[in-house]
């Protein structure tokens, strides 16, 4: 190992060093004593040799305290055990034997949310990816199946929902101490990282629902107490998700009870739990009145995400967390094809595309670069990435496109007959898509061991009829060490003149450079990954009549989208707005803006400013001031000549039915993009407008809409709309989210008076990860202008940030501290101050989580 580890705390693990684990353990029934600061775990395991070999039985284990050990009934002496770095040693012989472990835990000083924690006054637990050796030892890695009884012994007075995976088994009160303990049982065995139990006082919304085969299921959605009216979408995207399921993958849900519970305190999004799903409060609770449709968005597909993970994850789960795309990636996949049968695949499209090119490339470009499938982890929570789940379910996408609809149902139906019940690898994945299909995948299969964003350089030539277009694949720095990837690339021929199309297909790159020929008379330009058809990034100069033909004529809206992204870029890099690029650019702006017979869905995307992030990724070194002025310029310059179209626009097309369907959502959509639009063109006219759009506003869509234009405007209109919000919203912690959102998002010095307000008021508890990211990842995410300024104030607030945060909960400094990782892109004076803050921070005692971020990052 080359690197400098300090303690074996920060060792890493590698992939090529997998071995089978020395012990199986195929029953374990828990008995779980609960108390805020000493809950006892009883656990009694059937643990049994596993091979032939003398090695002693080795538990992870980060409980509080072993109080006691038995085998075989027998109590262990304190020389037969050893508890010290992470693990618990017995070293007694055996076969097989039943292993009985006493351990204490302290649920209330449990900050870091992984383990069994208390949030607002509900016991629940986190479990993957490491989480469960918190609640007990346990070789606790997930190609150790189990099967689960689990007894929880609590004040039902206090705690009226006492759940586990499974099926309830038994409930009784004992007498005497006046507590009830209530018996779960789950029949399918499972790794320890699907574990959940779950302890408090809710509100039950349930419903029921028939599977394809006719077995009633119970569905189950347990809220806070007053939040039940919040719940109802959440409960319809379940259902739509059980039948899309059946419909689209022929998979049906296996137990007769499937239940959600929804927390406040809540490190990511939601966890899938088998049978038992434990959710971020923020995926379930929506109404109109204080959820956006991004909102609404969002819950649909992270619910659907979770109940897919029922075969993709749960009853085939992986063999080691290397492995983990193999149930992220493709269930990210599936939660897409959800998505876009139930909404808008257009905008699913655009929405991935943007998700890749503005966090995963610049993952992939930075010092946490890692492939789909990593080789070395230190910290596993530091690998549940955009890598992982957002490229992982490019690479599915990519197999569906080079096997077609059915040939991939083909694949996914003998992955299923083969491994069900098992925990398996990306390459038992892809082999079971490849002998499905009699297809060889070998190469392909590069996608899961290579990391990196492959460049196309693409060149187009025509001699007599034939038209050629060349494609060349590579990594910048990179020309001997990369292998060639498969890529996919859906492409439209155009008539350059008329722009009528002449061919349309898919052309598969198999090698470093390859040719697609066309064979025709007419002057044509092509149309390429259509439908984002490859996760690569495309190097072509284009000239800007074929870039316009583009936006005005290509099939697919994807590319007419991505063409005029691609001349955001242009001007960017220009640094100019009356330059050739700009003034194409702005023109294309106000044919949009005028063009009122487009669809309203893909015009809103069209007139949608694009990201920091997203004109950054055009840049070797990020030019910020250049990006910044274009991200104004050009909206000015647009609406100095639109305003009264605009204007007139949105007074013709009045209020928007509050119902969260395609077309609604269309509407609001592009009623914020002309708001925002509209910010652009100064006078207290626009004031007042997106005043009297705030104030009778009938949703939070248009509430939000009109305070994100505002935010254009200087600070005044801000803080007075986000004041009303709050007196109208308060003690809504979903809502006070957003108002944090808003305001850390401001341009301006006064964000940090702004930030520290509303960091003061009763809503705001640092120790919820909601809050934090609202407030202060909205800051480091939303708000370059300030982040990245120059007298580097931005970068010292996230620096004393990291350092408060890192002390109660590694996780969320970790995601936190991604925006510093790739300061080598910037210019010289941003690198020294970001590389300043990493410097100051690897001398201090970080997490885990922290030290893998910040170490890799020096090391470049
Ligand atoms: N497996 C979960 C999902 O993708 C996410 C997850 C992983 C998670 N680790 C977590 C959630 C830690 C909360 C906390 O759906
Ligand atoms: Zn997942």
């Amino acid at each position: 190992m080359t690197d400098s580890v300090s303690t074996t705390a920060n060792q890493a693990k590698y992939r090529a060093d997998y071995t089978p684990p020395a012990f199986l353990i195929p029953t374990t029934n828990l008995e779980v004593k609960l108390d805020p600061e000493q809950t006892q775990v009883k656990a009694s395991l059937v643990v049994e040799k596993n091979g032939v070999h003398n090695n002693s039985l080795e538990l992870d284990a980060e409980v509080e305290k072993v109080v006691q050990i038995e085998i075989d009934g027998e109590g262990l002496s304190p020389d037969e055990f050893v508890y010290e770095n992470g693990k618990l040693t017995i070293n007694r012989a055996f076969e097989k034997a039943q292993v009985v472990i006493v351990s204490e835990i302290n649920p209330k000083a449990n900050t870091a949310l992984e383990g069994l924690y208390l949030s607002a006054g509900a016991y629940c637990t986190q479990c993957e990816a490491e989480g469960f050796r918190r609640i007990s030892p346990f070789l606790d890695r997930p190609d150790v199946l189990s099967i689960y009884t689990v007894t929880i012994i609590a004040d039902e007075e206090q705690y009226p929902h006492i759940l586990a995976n499974g099926n309830l088994i038994a409930k009784q009160k004992d007498h005497k101490t006046g507590l009830t303990s209530v018996t779960w049982n789950d029949p399918f065995p499972k790794p320890s990282y699907l574990f959940a139990m779950v302890a408090g006082n809710f509100d039950l919304l349930k419903d029921t629902y028939t599977t394809i085969s006719g077995r009633e299921v119970s569905l189950e959605i347990y809220v806070d107490k007053g939040n039940l009216h919040l719940s109802d979408h959440a409960m319809e995207s379940l259902k739509k998700s059980m039948q899309w399921d059946e419909a689209k993958y022929g998979l049906e849900y296996d137990l007769d009870t499937y239940m959600i519970v929804a927390v406040d305190f809540f490190n990511m999004g939601a966890m899938e739990n088998k049978g038992l799903n434990i959710f971020n409060s923020k995926y379930v609770l929506a109404d109109e009145k204080t959820a956006t449709d991004t909102d609404y968005h969002g819950v649909e597909s992270v619910i659907a995400h979770e109940y897919f993970h029922n075969w993709t994850g749960n009853r085939v789960t992986c063999r080691d967390w290397f492995q983990l795309s193999l149930k992220e990636g493709l269930t990210v996949f599936r939660d897409q094809q959800f998505s876009a049968d139930m909404g808008n695949p257009v905008l699913e499209r655009i929405s991935h595309a943007r998700v890749m090119r503005t966090m995963q490339f610049a993952e992939d470009a930075g010092p946490m670069s890692h492939p789909i499938r990593p080789d070395k982890v230190i910290e596993m929570n530091n690998f549940y990435t955009v890598t992982v789940y957002d490229k992982g379910a490019e690479v599915i996408r990519m197999m569906h496109s080079l096997l077609g609809e059915s040939g991939f149902r083909k694949g996914m139906d003998l992955y299923f007959k083969r491994h069900d019940g098992q925990a398996v690898t990306c390459d038992d994945f892809v082999s079971a898509m490849a002998d499905a299909n009699n297809k060889d995948l070998s190469k392909f299969s590069r996608w899961y061991s290579q990391s990196g964003t492959p460049e196309l350089t693409i060149q187009e030539t025509k001699t007599g009829s034939v038209y050629t277009v060349e494609f060349s694949q590579r990594i910048y720095g990179r020309d001997d060490a990369y292998k060639a990837l498969t890529i996919p690339v859906k492409y439209e021929v155009l008539n350059k003149h008329t722009g009528q199309q002449v061919e349309r297909g898919v052309f598969v790159l198999e090698e470093h450079k390859g040719k697609l020929e066309i064979k025709t008379d007419q002057d044509v330009v092509t149309v390429l990954f259509e439908d984002f058809s490859s996760p690569v990034k495309v190097k072509r100069s284009l000239p800007l009549s074929d870039i316009k033909l583009i936006i005005n004529n290509a099939s697919d809206a994807f590319c007419r989208w991505d063409m005029l992204q691609t001349l955001w870029q242009m001007v960017a890099k220009e640094g100019k707005a009356d330059g050739e690029a700009g003034r194409t650019l702005v023109n294309c702006l106000i044919d949009i803006v005028l063009k009122q017979e487009l669809d309203p869905a893909i015009r809103a995307e069209l007139l949608t400013i694009p990201s920091f992030q997203s004109l950054a990724e055009a840049f070797d070194e990020i030019n910020v001031d250049a990006i910044l002025k274009t991200r104004t310029l050009i909206p000015s310059l647009v609406t100095e000549q639109t305003q009264q179209a605009i204007r007139n626009e949105l007074a013709e097309m009045g209020p928007v039915n509050n119902d969260y369907n395609k077309e609604n959502v269309a509407q609001r959509s592009l009623k914020a993009s002309l708001l925002n639009l509209l910010s652009f063109s100064d006078g207290e006219e626009v004031k007042s407008i997106l005043r009297s759009v705030y104030d009778n506003a009938p949703n939070m869509t248009e509430r939000v809409s009109a305070l994100n234009a505002s935010l254009n405007l200087g600070d005044a209109l801000v803080q007075d709309l986000l004041n009303q919000m709050h007196k109208s919203f308060s003690q809504q912690p979903l809502v006070f989210d957003k108002i944090c959102q808003i305001a850390a998002s401001y341009n301006g010095d006064e964000v940090y008076q702004m930030m520290e307000y509303w960091a003061s008021q009763e809503e705001f508890d640092p120790s919820n990860p909601n809050r934090i990211r609202s407030l202060y990842g909205a800051f480091v995410m939303r708000n370059p202008a300030q982040f990245h300024a120059l007298s580097g104030k931005g970068y010292l607030f996230l620096e004393r940030l990291l350092t408060d945060v890192d002390a109660k909960n590694p996780q969320l400094a970790a995601r936190l501290i991604d925006p510093l990782l790739s300061y080598q892109r910037y210019d010289e004076q941003r690198v020294a101050l970001m590389k300043g803050v990493l410097l100051r921070l690897s001398s201090t005692e970080l997490s885990k989580d922290l030290y893998e971020k910040v170490h890799s990052a020096l090391a470049n």
